[in-house]
């Protein structure tokens, strides 16, 4: 699980959560799986809308360009990203996202999904993302401009909102890199690379991180 503090600028995430009380909205299970529609119960920005649209755009640009999230992610193909909505007492029970998203001829096996807070914390109650994993659960809730990253492949939940508006923008990713081992590998020497200075060394890591995509990127 990757989080990292300030993906947007705050006049940014003004901008889109002025954009987002304009909505349109919509009921969120009409994106839900059978089982996961009968846990759900939040409302979702009507991405069929241009001006939706063009804040998902944005979002996702602003994604893009953050290097650290790219070279976590290592994106190949998106969902369409959502908006989404917790007013008190919704909430999203314990679930699984669905293992291939998207239309024919637009596929996305969902290897990585994030949430994006847009919401200032000291503004709601409740409303935590907690992800299950073989460690145990693990509660995310960040300031406004805020990103967590975690596998799809795992169990999760958003808690009931006990008071105030919980907004969040939600995305899907198919990676570059299919396994997480492998990602994880040249994550770490993404890393290694920032503590280098030109030179020798840094052509080499380059050199081998380079081969190390080759050996494992499905295009
Ligand atoms: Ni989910």
């Amino acid at each position: 699980m990757l989080t990292l503090a300030a993906v947007l600028e705050p006049e940014d995430i003004a901008r889109i959560r002025a954009g987002l009380a304009q909505g349109p909205w919509r009921d969120g299970r009409r994106t839900a799986g059978p089982a996961a529609r009968k846990v759900k119960a939040n409302a979702q920005a009507d991405v069929d809308n241009p001006r939706i649209a063009a804040l998902a755009r944005f979002v996702r640009q602003a994604l893009e360009r953050n290097e650290v999230f790219a070279a976590y992610a290592r994106p190949a193909r998106w969902s369409t990203l959502m908006f989404n909505r917790y007013g008190p007492g919704e909430t999203y029970g314990m679930h699984m996202d669905d293992a291939v998203m998207g239309p024919e001829g637009a596929r996305v096996r969902t290897d990585l999904s994030f949430t994006l807070f847009l919401s200032d914390p000291a503004t709601y109650e409740g409303g935590e993302l907690v992800v299950e994993g073989v460690e145990g659960e693990r509660a995310v809730k960040l300031p406004a401009g805020g990103l967590v990253v975690y596998p799809t492949g795992a169990l999760h939940r958003v808690e009931p909102v006990a008071s105030g508006e919980r907004l969040a923008a939600v995305g899907w990713i198919q990676s570059l890199v299919r396994r997480a081992d492998q990602r994880e590998i040249l994550f770490d020497l993404a890393r290694v690379r920032t503590a280098l200075a030109d030179g020798e060394a840094r052509l080499l890591l380059d050199k081998a991180s380079g081969n190390l995509v080759r050996m494992w990127a499905e295009t």
